[in-house]
């Protein structure tokens, strides 16, 4: 439910705005912490779900952890309050200058994508005279259930190392004396809420990892990547992920070896449901089918519906007082491109000319992946603990 004076505040605030739940975020987090902290489980923030720097102090206080993508998600995360022992790097690209800035900083681990990858990082760790700490991310083949262009753990995706690689550093390891193999990585694609994926995942990863003990390496961590999905039909009812769900299952299914210790790379479960993407009604035109509700967000505010075909609830909050109507309308953005369409068929009430429209759980992948595509101009941001003053 939002706020009567949330509302107010928005009437004559310029949209599209990000809006951000603060209190929720802080009860998501709590649970997380509950849920993970009763099995000794440490959990890295992806920050490429939202790098918002208030967002970032407020899971940093909390004691989590970073999982980086880039060098500047590295940096982002040490100003905002993430230890380096608590930062991971991942991503199949690593340039040179990143793998530089992360042993500069003594950074927990890198997520190694590649054969060659690994002999790189470990020319520079002799360079600079450092040992670098790295995680063999494993391909396991797993078929999450989930969008196809979000899914990363199959054959034919482009992360992890393939058996190949996998086998060539092994049979090499022992002259990249600058590399310490700290563990196993995986992460096998998002918004996944079945948690049959994440037990195939366990029963994969026990296997591979008996096979890497066979051959003399011990693995002191599994890093079992990120992808708890959330609830975008009903954001308000599952505002907070069931986590103790997702940690049951690991815990149920992974065959631990003594003292390892077990990390995880959530993004979207922790931020989703705290973000709601506020825009104004410009026009309502006719269509071929249905009425077209032209609001004043765009594909360049959140990319996700246009990219994804991905559904995000939709409410009109300013047609309580109007008589019901059943009306169905097909909602747009402004932005000179056909995939720029927000939802299709969907009943939204009365809507007219200024109402203000919410569009839920856009707090993961939505102000980040933001663009200035037709020159538009970035959405605004309101925190919950601001409105009111
Ligand atoms: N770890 C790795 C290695 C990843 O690639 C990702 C996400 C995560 C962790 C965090 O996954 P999460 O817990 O958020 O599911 N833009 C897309 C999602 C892309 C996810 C990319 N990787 C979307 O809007 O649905």
């Amino acid at each position: 439910m939002i706020p009567k004076k949330l509302i107010e505040h928005i009437k004559s605030a310029k949209t599209p705005l990000y809006f951000y739940n603060m209190q929720l975020l802080s009860q998501t987090l709590e649970q997380l912490k509950t849920a993970s902290s009763k099995y000794g489980y440490h959990i890295h923030y992806a920050l490429k779900a939202n790098f918002n720097s208030k967002i970032l102090k407020e899971i940093s206080r909390i004691g989590l952890g970073a999982d980086c993508v880039s060098g500047n998600e590295i940096e982002k995360a040490l100003e905002n309050g993430f230890p380096a022992e608590k930062i991971v790097f991942a991503g199949v690209g690593k340039t040179n200058d990143e793998i530089l800035l992360a042993l500069k900083n003594n950074i927990q681990a890198f997520n190694c994508e590649s054969y060659q990858e690994i002999i790189i990082i470990n020319d520079l760790a002799k360079k600079t005279g450092r040992k670098a700490k790295i995680y063999l991310r494993l391909n396991p083949d797993i078929i999450a259930d989930t969008h196809k262009n979000i899914t990363t753990g199959k054959a034919e995706n482009k992360f992890g190392l393939q058996p190949s690689e996998t086998e060539k550093f092994l049979q090499n390891r022992d002259n990249l004396k600058n590399i310490e193999v700290e563990g196993l990585h995986f992460h096998v694609g998002s918004q996944i809420s079945d948690m049959n994926v994440f037990k195939n995942l366990c029963f994969k990863v026990n296997k591979l990892q008996n096979d890497f003990y066979k051959k003399g390496l011990n693995i002191k961590n599994l890093n079992m990547g990120g992808g708890l999905g959330v609830d975008y039909l009903n954001p308000k009812e599952n505002a907070i992920p069931d986590f103790q769900k997702y940690f049951d299952t690991f815990h149920n299914h992974l065959n631990l070896k003594a003292n390892q210790q077990v990390h995880f790379e959530l993004g979207r479960s922790i931020v989703a449901q705290m973000g709601t993407l506020f825009s104004k009604v410009l026009y309502i035109k006719e269509g071929f089918q249905n009425p077209f509700v032209i609001i004043d967000a765009s594909m360049t505010d959140l990319l996700r519906p246009a990219l994804y075909e991905a559904f995000h609830k939709i409410e009109n909050l300013s047609n309580t007082n109007r008589p019901k109507i059943k009306s169905i309308y097909d909602v747009a953005g402004p932005v000179c491109e056909s995939s720029d369409v927000f939802a299709r068929n969907i009943s939204l009430g009365d809507t007219r000319r200024g109402d203000i429209i919410a569009i839920y759980s856009t707090g993961a992948y939505g102000q980040v992946m933001s663009s200035s595509y037709n020159l538009r101009p970035a959405a605004s941001t309101l925190y919950s603990d601001e409105y009111l003053f």
